[in-house]
């Protein structure tokens, strides 16, 4: 049995945050913020949105273009940095607010490469006649833990939700991929208290330790190699070499570290999609939504291959090649 992605539904929370307003309350500039990343603005989420709220609403959006009633669904993947609780999982609010009756619901952690491998793990359950269809959707709610004082962070994340419907097909459209994880880059980006290791007290929080903390510079560097061997594996595993790919889209941390692996596999860099402009970094979000944008614009030919690549914390990776 193969399978297929047969709808993408986003959202995005009505304020926008520009790289101005951010200039107004930390030491940054509209220049700088543009210059080092090529992000313009991000959306920031309204007190009461969750990741949760945000998860359902792309949810809906994806399932009314297919015209799926969510007492169809039978699988919903939340991919996700933070829930919005420890427990129970993101997802299983998802599925009782949607109303999937039917469906089984967990979250997936893999910070920013955490939409890929929920595609992959989703697509599993549907080949193996486990269930017919899946609902996979990265959402974060990234602005309720960054440090509003770091200007190194504050000025790169954003909030937004993507979710994708996998269908059970003829043929096999969702042909796998490459996946990674070294724990050994776990200080590079990291939410230091909050979990087991350090749980939440009041020194925890005067310390400032419930933000994100990043190593932005090492970050960029540890990232480039490891996309680039990961997308090469993609293709040697599936069998569809670099240029037989009709679009990369990529995850979309920073504009700079797109155009390193575009020189370092020796692509156009034409042949990637960038959406950071206009949302910032969204992980586990930011490739369903580049995805959405990419086919609304017309960069997406039906039987074209398209390759998704993540990265992020942990450190994660994954590449997963879609014919489209
Ligand atoms: N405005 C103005 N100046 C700033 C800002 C800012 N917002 N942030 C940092 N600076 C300053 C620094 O203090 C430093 O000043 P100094 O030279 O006086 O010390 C200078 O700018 C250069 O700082 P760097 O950190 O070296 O800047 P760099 O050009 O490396 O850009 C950035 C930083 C954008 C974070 C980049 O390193 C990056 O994108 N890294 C990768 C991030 C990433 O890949 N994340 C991955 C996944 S995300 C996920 O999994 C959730």
């Amino acid at each position: 049995m193969g399978v297929a992605l047969t709808a993408i539904g986003t959202y995005l929370p009505e304020r926008i945050l520009t790289n101005d307003e951010l200039a107004a309350t930390v030491d940054t500039s509209d220049d700088w913020i543009r210059s080092r990343t090529g992000i313009e603005e991000r959306r920031i989420a309204a007190p009461g949105e969750t990741t949760s709220t945000l998860a359902v609403r792309a949810a809906r959006s994806a399932l009314q273009r297919r015209g799926l009633a969510p007492e169809q669904v039978e699988l919903i993947v939340v991919a996700t940095m933070l829930a919005d609780h420890p427990f129970p999982s993101a997802a299983c609010l998802v599925q009782h607010e949607l109303g999937a009756v039917k469906a089984f619901a967990f979250d997936l952690s893999a910070a920013c490469s955490g939409f890929v491998y929920g595609l992959e793990v989703a697509a599993q359950f549907v080949k193996s006649g486990t269930v017919r269809n899946a609902l996979v959707i990265g959402s974060e709610v990234i602005s309720r833990y960054l440090d509003w004082q770091d200007r190194s962070t504050c000025v790169l994340f954003g909030d937004g939700a993507g979710a994708a419907l996998l269908e059970h097909a003829d043929a096999e459209l969702l042909l796998g991929g490459a996946f990674r994880s070294d724990g050994s880059g776990k200080e590079l980006l990291y939410m230091p208290a909050g979990g087991t290791a350090q749980p939440a007290t009041v020194q925890t929080v005067e310390n400032r330790q419930h933000v994100l903390k990043m190593k932005g510079p090492e970050l960029f560097q540890e990232v480039v190699p490891i996309v680039c061997d990961t997308i090469l594996e993609a293709c040697e595993r599936t069998g569809i070499s670099l240029d037989e790919i009709g679009l990369i889209v990529p995850h979309q941390a920073n504009v700079h570290i797109v155009e390193e692996i575009a020189d370092s596999l020796d692509i156009p860099f034409d042949r990637f999609y960038i959406h950071l402009q206009k949302v910032g970094n969204t992980s586990a979000a930011s490739i369903p939504l580049a995805l959405e944008e990419a086919v609304e614009e017309g960069r997406v030919a039906p039987g074209e291959y398209v390759l998704i690549v993540g990265f992020g914390a942990g450190l994660t990776c994954g590449a997963s090649i879609i014919r489209w």
